[in-house]
């Protein structure tokens, strides 16, 4: 089955061409109007996708070698994310489906990203744990099977993205902030200040919160110490104050996700999401992969943030079962994983 993957569900324009377990093709056009305003701004970012998405699918096409008859299924991001940005991909989709008269599947993002370390042969087979990791999210899941997920914990305010991209900002660094930050981290020392982790109370009754995080604590006090600074001063520490927060939410994350295998001892455990390109986080969970004797998966940094590869394979699996959606189907900001 050759499958065309549509995401719109932010501010990346992505395409994907699939053929079985063939990549044939992966186009992601970044819009980079944000970067004037320090954040996405949904309605550009949906007049944006409608400029954009005709041109990047033509080009997956032309680099998977097809033409648009060729295309046997179509599948598109229809939630979590923003509705403008989804309304177009999903319209797109579905108008695409009715006229090439083929299979439509809606998917979610959130399970997009847990296909995104099983592009590659030897990902990681259920059951396994999946922290997810990005600019809107932050999650940590039991995959029991694929499509039986458990949700263990999730941010109760700030997405570990989210929270690297606001620093940069309180640090005058450019959006999105994650790649900023970790290359002037690369300069500063970790260890320079404390800044506090939250501690949050496991809470082992309420399904989804038993792993909770909180980031927008450590985005505050990072806050409040950048404030007390002369501009000198900040200028002199950026690079330390960058360095110790990284050490901080890095820290956070390995030790709540190291309390989470010692409940389910599963065999992996795999990282997805934008913030899963960071190196020194990366490296991180390699030492308590070696500790706790998991096998780590993480993608290349291409499949970690957001891309259409991750949407056609999780398609694939549901096409595979049989799942199809409507041409009813309707874009879901608040989908979740289930
Ligand atoms: O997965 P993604 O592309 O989009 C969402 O679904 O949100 O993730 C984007 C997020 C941004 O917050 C960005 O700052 C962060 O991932 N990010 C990083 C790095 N590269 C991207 N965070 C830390 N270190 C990085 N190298
Ligand atoms: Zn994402």
């Amino acid at each position: 089955m050759r499958l065309l993957a549509i995401e719109t569900s932010c501010d990346e324009t992505a395409a994907a061409v699939m053929h079985g377990a063939q990549l044939l093709a992966n186009t992601i056009a970044t819009q980079e109007i944000h970067q004037l305003y320090g954040g996405v701004v949904p309605e550009l970012a949906s007049r944006a996708h409608v400029q954009r998405l005709v041109p990047i699918v033509q080009h997956a096409l032309s680099q998977a070698q097809l033409s648009l008859t060729d295309i046997d299924a179509v599948a598109v991001t229809y939630g979590p994310g923003l509705i403008g940005s989804l309304l177009v991909g999903v319209s797109f989709a579905k108008a695409l489906a009715l006229q090439l008269d083929v299979p439509l599947l809606g998917v979610n993002h959130m399970e997009g990203h847990l296909f995104s370390t099983n592009l590659k042969p030897a990902g990681p087979e259920p059951p396994f744990l999946s922290l997810i990791i990005s600019g809107g999210h932050t999650i940590l899941t039991h995959v029991r099977e694929w499509g039986k997920y458990e949700i263990l914990g999730q941010t109760q305010d700030d997405a570990a993205g989210e929270a690297f991209d606001k620093v940069a900002k309180i640090l005058g660094l450019a959006y999105p902030g994650g790649p900023a930050v970790e290359k002037l981290a690369a300069t500063g020392n970790p260890r320079a200040i404390e800044f506090p982790q939250a501690r949050l109370k496991k809470t082992p009754g309420s399904p989804g919160q038993r792993f909770a995080f909180s980031f927008s604590g450590l985005k505050t006090a990072v806050l409040y110490y950048a404030r007390k600074l002369s501009a000198a001063e900040l200028e002199k520490q950026k690079a330390d104050i960058a360095a110790s927060f990284q050490f901080a939410l890095i820290n956070a994350l390995v030790e709540n996700v190291a309390l989470a295998h010692a409940q389910f001892h599963t065999r992996a455990i795999a990282l997805a999401g934008g913030v899963a390109c960071n190196k020194t986080l990366c490296q991180a969970f390699m030492e308590l992969s070696e500790q706790r004797g998991f096998q780590l998966h993480f993608p290349e940094p291409i499949f970690c943030t957001d891309n259409a590869a991750m949407i056609a394979r999780a398609a694939q699996f549901h096409l595979a079962n049989g799942k199809r959606s409507p041409l009813t189907l309707a874009p879901d900001p608040g989908l979740v994983l289930a």
